[in-house]
């Protein structure tokens, strides 16, 4: 079964969150199930940098009004094609907005180029000794995606009908257009109703894909549910609902390659849950990195975009409390400024004891897991959350609010799971000061019981986060959408 996999972002090529750690091992993941999966992802600059020999496959006259290639490369393993588009990507700034922080004016010519090209490919645009090399099945992830079960649906290329799965990853992004846009996206004016692509008098990305995909997943079971409400759903509510059986959840998995503390060169010390004594090491040498005090108190982390979906505004008001406790806490992000003014002031009022790092750094955020005692994931929402999952991996145990993934990765530590020995972390729930101070205050005593804390980081260590039973879920769909 051949299946393209489109996204905007992938590891190692570009990411600026947990979708570019999905989109980079999913091709992995199914390959043992029998699915070939190829990725598609738009030519920004570092991605055709990271690809001198990459050959041209195809190329568009006009692709929505501009000139375009194709390339073929790697991602890892796995086959990749790359959208050479240089009037819609060759620009410097995140892959979806500015320097300055700006979403670019364009998106919807960008994203909806990324649709069209893929449903052009899964439909048999390339064409290799005189035959199409078409795909079984499309699976987009986003609104940057999510436009190519809109063009397979109202204006496929090929004969052969190709189903398509759309997966939201955060329903809070929905790629709205005005309606100005509509009229240059190449879609029949059947395409203008409520079940296609009109939206709030608008272009819907998102909801385009929702209306068109065959499938519909989440990242989490919990979030597959919190969505058929307002609160999660941001308006979308009222299609998932209709969508009915067609919207499933299923959960991220870690690359158990790239996130093992047992063979982790980030860190200053390797270990498992066998050798867990080990990880002091890591602990002196990310206080030292942070310049925090060096104690046996716990040390809190988190690694994080600075988000209210983060609950990151929380963090501050809790900082006294956090401190009062005996705890440090180091801190890597960035994002709004706001919060990290905050931030920086909570940092300063407690020298020695809380330290902002500002940035983003991969290397550093394997450290930390190794290092701290647990992570802080306060989210608001959490479709399914990544940090959590590593923090479970490195026995850097989760504190973590109630909801999406977060409710379903993480066993609260309450006297029942602490008493059959499941428990793996603790949850909160709602995000406030006080939720969270209560949280913490457990963290700490939890810690302070030397022998049930390394109980728990064991738990935790032992849990089988890898992609096994979700690769097997996604192939299991595919098949049975072809079928
Ligand atoms: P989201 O995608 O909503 O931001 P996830 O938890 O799914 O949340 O994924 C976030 C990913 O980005 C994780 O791999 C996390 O380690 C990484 N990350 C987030 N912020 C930083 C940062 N400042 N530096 C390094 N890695 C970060
Ligand atoms: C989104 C979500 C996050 C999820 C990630 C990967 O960024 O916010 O919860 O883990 O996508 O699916």
């Amino acid at each position: 079964m051949k299946v393209l996999s489109v996204a905007s972002e992938a590891v190692p090529l570009v990411k600026t969150g947990g979708l570019a750690d999905v989109a980079g091992a999913l091709p992995g993941a199914v390959a043992q199930h029998g699915v070939a999966m190829t990725t598609l992802l738009p030519g920004y600059p570092s991605v055709l940098k990271a690809l001198p020999r990459a050959r041209t496959v195809h190329s568009w006259d006009s692709l929505l009004g501009t000139s375009a290639r194709l390339l073929s490369g790697k991602l890892g393993e796995h086959p990749l094609l790359v959208l050479d588009a240089p009037a819609l990507y060759d620009r410097e700034g995140s892959p979806y907005s500015d320097a300055a922080g700006r979403d670019w004016d364009d998106n919807w010519r960008r994203f909806a180029a990324l649709g069209r090209a893929a449903a052009d490919i899964a439909g048999g645009a390339i064409v290799k000794r005189g035959k199409p090399q078409g795909f079984d099945l499309v699976h987009a992830h986003d609104w940057q995606a999510a436009m190519a079960p809109a063009y397979l649906h109202f204006a496929p290329l090929g004969t052969e009908a190709v189903p398509s799965v759309v997966t939201i990853h955060n329903m809070a992004f929905q790629g709205w257009f005005d309606r100005k846009a509509f009229a240059q996206m190449g879609l029949p004016a059947s395409a203008w109703t409520m079940h296609g692509v009109e939206y709030h008098d608008g272009v819907g990305m998102l909801k385009a894909g929702l209306a068109c995909a065959a499938a519909v997943t989440t990242v989490s079971p919990t979030y597959a549910r919190e969505i058929r409400t307002g609160t999660f759903g941001m308006g979308l509510e009222g299609l998932i609902i209709a969508r009915g059986n067609a919207v499933s959840g299923i959960l991220n998995g870690i690359d158990i390659d790239r996130w093992n503390p047992g063979r982790d060169k980030a860190l200053a010390e390797t270990y498992t849950w066998r050798t867990l004594e080990r990880r002091l090491a890591n602990k002196r040498a990310l206080e030292a990195e942070f310049g925090l005090d060096e104690d046996d108190g716990p040390l809190f982390i988190a690694v994080t975009r600075l988000t209210w979906q983060k609950g990151m505004d929380v963090i501050p008001q809790v900082l006294d409390h956090l401190v009062g406790l005996g705890g440090r806490l180091a801190l890597l992000g960035s994002g709004d400024p706001e919060i990290e003014r905050a931030l920086f002031e909570g940092a300063a009022r407690h020298q020695g004891r809380v330290a902002i790092r500002l940035g983003y750094d991969e290397d550093l955020s394997h450290r930390m897991q190794g290092g701290g005692d647990a992570i802080l994931v306060p989210s608001r929402f959490e479709p399914c959350g990544l940090t959590q999952l590593y923090g479970l991996a490195y026995g850097c145990i989760p504190v973590v609010s109630r909801t999406g993934g977060l409710a379903d990765t993480v066993i609260d530590a309450n006297p029942a799971a602490l008493a059959a020995g499941c428990a793996t972390g603790i949850q909160h729930d709602g995000v406030s000061h006080d939720a969270l101070s209560a949280a913490l205050t457990r963290a700490a005593q939890l810690y302070r019981q030397g022998e049930v804390w390394h109980r728990v980081q064991k738990n935790a260590m032992k849990c089988d986060f890898s992609w096994t039973a979700s690769g097997k879920a996604y192939a299991d769909l595919y098949r049975s959408l072809i079928a």
